[in-house]
């Protein structure tokens, strides 16, 4: 159930599309339920039902609009004609209860595939606002009673319905279409057909959640980001039980796919998004932003560096305060220091740019020294165009290598060159104007005051 409109987040962008760890709300649902291998699963849509559709159309699922919403029962009246009249198993969730387990949804259908009606509960320290789950004297489950309809004594119940059920197929159809809207919200409830299972003499069970995490919905920006960092915690904890050390799991951020060798140290405030591989023996600094990135054994990446989209080869030193952007591949033991941006550059074994660089659309040889303030113009206004530096080459500080250059191996740049020519390898080439000194020269002065 996707459709609700979710006001308390005053947000243009529908609720379930909001995000927590990279993903939509919606889209974590979608994934839990992936291990289910259901015949079929399908969205209830309403509000932004396009913009929904459109955000989890990879997933395979089908979808059915619920125009207008008129309550969780009037939600699943609508998927009515798209289920098969058996015994198969319903399972209903939440499109913005994003923390549910497989295993939990899983063992809620096992409890319902003998032919019964089985709850996702969870006992609440304050449970106001949720459907409370009432019993009989034996403990049997009678009904649910939505909080605004509830009586102060039944508010008093601490034992609350999460909204995940599962159902028999054929009967939830039956049951769904009996449903009424006599109530304190005139809504059509789900709710009420526990109350017709119990009616019918349908067995009616109850499954406690393992955690509250997994049944906590999001209606607000507060809860959403409570979400957030449960769902970082998640990822830390497991992350640490492989043998990564996390400086603090309160600080870390995994937005995306994260692997990790052994021996990896990730200091605090880093974010990780899209596919991040992370060899052995890695260290990555403070306040690190990587994103689909390889980073191999034994680099260390210093604080502040931004990383999208490169390949960090085995050894290599990169930052603080390093830029590298998608293209850029680095060999072995290179070390790219401060104030020094890469992008679509590759860097051979041993390449050194230690200070206020720039290389961009750049082949460097091995063992290559790049001076600090040196620059590759790359760009001339229309066309982007290649600087080739061979093996062994020196480039001095604040050179500029307008490209398109070739500077071959060995190469010498003295410093403070701007390159318009390839450049002979194994010489040294100096491109500025030679310095002089003018003899007696006389500053011009102001005339003296006083
Ligand atoms: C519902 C349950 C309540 C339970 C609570 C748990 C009912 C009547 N009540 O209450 O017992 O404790 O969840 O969070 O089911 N939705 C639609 N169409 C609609 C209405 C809702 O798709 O017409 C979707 C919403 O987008 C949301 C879900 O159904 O994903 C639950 O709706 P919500 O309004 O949050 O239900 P509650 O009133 O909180
Ligand atoms: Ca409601």
């Amino acid at each position: 159930m996707a459709a609700g409109k979710g006001t308390r987040m005053k947000s243009a962008l529908p609720k379930v599309l909001h995000r927590i760890g990279g993903r939509s709300l919606l889209q974590h649902v979608l994934d839990a339920v992936v291990g289910l291998r259901a015949n079929r699963t399908l969205v209830i849509t309403g509000h932004g039902a396009e913009q929904v559709e459109a955000a989890v159309a990879a997933s395979g699922a089908g979808f059915v609009r619920q125009m207008p919403q008129l309550g969780t029962g009037h939600a699943i009246q609508q998927v009515v004609p798209e289920l098969p009249d058996d015994d198969s198993t319903t399972l209903i969730l939440n499109g913005d209860v994003p923390l549910i387990r497989s295993e939990t949804a899983r063992a809620l259908v096992e409890a319902a595939a003998p032919g019964r009606l089985a709850l996702l509960t969870i006992e609440l320290a304050d449970p106001t606002g949720y459907g409370r789950i009432l019993r009989g004297d034996a403990g049997q489950v009678l009904g649910i009673v939505e909080h605004k309809d509830a009586s102060p004594a039944q508010r008093t119940i601490r034992e609350g319905y999460t909204g995940m059920m599962a159902a028999p197929t054929g009967w939830l159809r039956r049951a769904v279409m009996a449903l009424n809207n006599d109530n304190a919200q005139r809504e059509y409830y789900l709710t009420d057909i526990v109350a017709m299972a119990v009616a019918q003499g349908l067995p009616v069970v109850s499954t406690p959640a393992p955690d509250e995490t997994e049944v906590l919905g999001v209606n607000s920006p507060l809860q959403l980001a409570d979400l957030e960092r449960r769902l970082q915690r998640r990822r830390a904890e497991a992350l640490m039980e492989a043998g990564v050390r996390l400086a603090d799991p309160a600080r870390f951020d995994q937005r995306g796919e994260l692997h990790c060798g052994s021996d990896v140290e990730i200091d605090v405030n880093c974010i990780f998004e899209g596919k991040v591989v992370i060899a052995d023996d890695v260290r990555i600094g403070a306040n690190c932003v990587i994103r689909d990135a390889t980073i191999g054994a034994g680099a260390v990446i210093h604080p502040f560096t931004h990383i999208e989209g490169a390949v960090v080869g085995a050894g290599s030193l990169v930052g603080p305060y390093a830029r590298l952007r998608p293209g850029a591949e680095l060999g072995n033991e290179v070390h790219i220091g401060n104030f020094v941006e890469v992008k679509n550059s590759t860097l051979g074994a041993g390449a050194k740019a230690n200070h206020l660089a720039y290389l961009g659309d750049t082949t460097v040889g091995e063992r290559v020294n790049f001076g600090a303030g040196s620059i590759t113009a790359n760009y001339d206004g229309a066309n982007k165009h290649r600087t080739v530096l061979g093996d062994d080459v020196h480039v001095g500080s604040n050179c500029v290598l307008i490209a398109p250059i070739e500077v071959g191996a060995g190469a010498t740049i003295g410093g403070g060159s701007t390159l318009t020519d390839d450049a002979p390898a194994g010489e040294l080439t100096v491109a500025r104007a030679r310095q002089t000194t003018i003899r007696n020269w006389v500053r011009p002065q102001k005339p003296k005051k006083w």
